[in-house]
């Protein structure tokens, strides 16, 4: 029997505090939770088989477990799936110190993911961090002292009450560091979240493009590919397991909330803590939802997440067609728009959403569906 190659996400769903604008599966944990859901993710874990190609530990903030659980997790995560193409994962800078992460490098994590947001501190306050600027600048530093060499930086742009200097400060500091990737998200305002209850006064859509498209000429002008529509990285540092995500290839998610895509089924696992654990006690299934992929959803896909790429869609991902094979009258109306280009790769042709397109990307998509 040939083994599953996939990429091997797993969730650890807590954080010393909420930020105010994240509605990510994550609370502060109450005393004893955390060792019961690590001991409850190593024996998920035992449940599956697969050649893991690449690691994610993600969260909520996987650095907050302390050191002697990490530890065990890593090393059942690479006994059990490894060795790995890429192992990343995901810290906070106001929960990490140069032990910590010298303790993940020792152990073959070789890329770290820092959640920094902004290096302004009135900017890191609003969002209710509980980091400053410097710390956050300190971790990035400390992780290139203690030997990693693949550091992504998640940063924020769109807060309310920021201004496009705040930002371009942020963008230079950013620069300056040792790092190799940077994740450019625009903000989300969710529903439930602090900053929803806030009701904020947006920035006008003017200005949140023009926040991204400043990002983007710097970000491009240092030498960091914009690859995705939020991803940038130098040469050769674009994450191997987000690739996969937007390829829609095979991945096992672990822990609560966790989605696997395995073969043409798709599955998510329950949400709360309380449950998985019991579920994983009791020996039963710790699924909430299971979606059969058929084609046309699988083509829908592809379409979807292979726009976000730079390297766009072609007859690969499409079945063998082209997109204007599909979608003559949407290829026609977005291309006359100057939404999307068609370009030539190795003889083959294949379409990508332009500069324009990216900061209106839904609207676009829903032309295809
Ligand atoms: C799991 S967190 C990263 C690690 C760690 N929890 C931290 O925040 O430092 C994932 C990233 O998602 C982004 N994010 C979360 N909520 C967002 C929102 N509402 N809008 C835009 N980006 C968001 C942030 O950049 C955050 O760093
Ligand atoms: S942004 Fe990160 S630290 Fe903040 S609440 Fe979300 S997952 Fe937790």
């Amino acid at each position: 029997m040939t083994m599953i190659k996939s990429g091997v996400y797993v969730h650890i769903p807590f954080c010393l505090k909420k930020c105010a604008y994240c509605d990510f599966l994550s609370h502060r944990p109450r005393s004893l939770e955390v060792n019961e859901y690590m001991e409850a993710l190593a024996k998920e874990i035992e449940r599956f088989k697969v050649e893991g190609q690449t690691l994610f530990i993600g969260g909520g903030t996987p650095s907050i477990v302390p050191p002697s659980l990490m530890e065990r997790l890593i090393k059942k995560l690479d006994k059990q799936y490894g060795p790995f193409l890429e192992a990343t994962i995901e810290v906070n800078p106001g929960t990490v110190d140069l032990d910590y992460l010298k303790m993940l490098y020792d152990l073959g994590i070789d890329r770290l993911s820092i959640g920094v947001q902004s290096f302004d501190d009135d900017t890191l306050k609003k969002m209710g961090r509980i980091h400053s600027s410097n710390e956050a600048q300190e971790a990035v530093l400390k992780a290139c002292e203690v030997g990693f060499t693949n550091i992504s930086i998640d940063l924020i742009y769109g807060y309310p009450q920021t201004t496009i200097k705040t930002l371009e400060e942020t963008l230079k500091t950013a620069i300056s560091l040792p790092i190799s990737h940077v994740s450019f998200y625009g903000l989300q305002l969710e529903e439930g979240t602090e900053l929803m209850k806030e009701r904020p006064q947006m920035l006008s859509d003017k200005e949140y493009v023009g926040m991204y498209y400043r990002g983007m000429e710097v970000l491009e002008a240092s030498g960091f590919m914009q690859y995705e529509i939020s991803n940038f990285a130098k040469p050769d540092f674009e994450c191997k397991h987000n690739l996969i995500y937007w390829k829609n290839l095979e991945y096992l998610g672990l822990g609560v909330g966790a989605v696997s895509r395995l073969g043409k089924v798709r599955y998510k696992n329950i949400e709360s803590v309380l449950t998985y654990v019991k579920s994983i006690e009791d020996g039963a299934r710790t699924l909430l939802v299971e979606e059969q992929l058929t084609a046309p959803v699988i083509l829908k896909e592809n379409i979807m997440l292979g726009l976000r790429l730079k390297e766009g869609i072609g007859p690969n991902e499409l079945g063998g067609f082209s997109l204007d094979d599909l979608y003559p009258e949407a290829v026609a109306l977005l291309s006359g728009a100057g939404y999307l280009e068609q370009f030539n790769q190795l003889g083959v042709n294949r379409y990508r959403l332009t500069k324009k397109a990216l900061p209106v990307m839904n609207s676009v998509l829903s032309y295809f569906f």
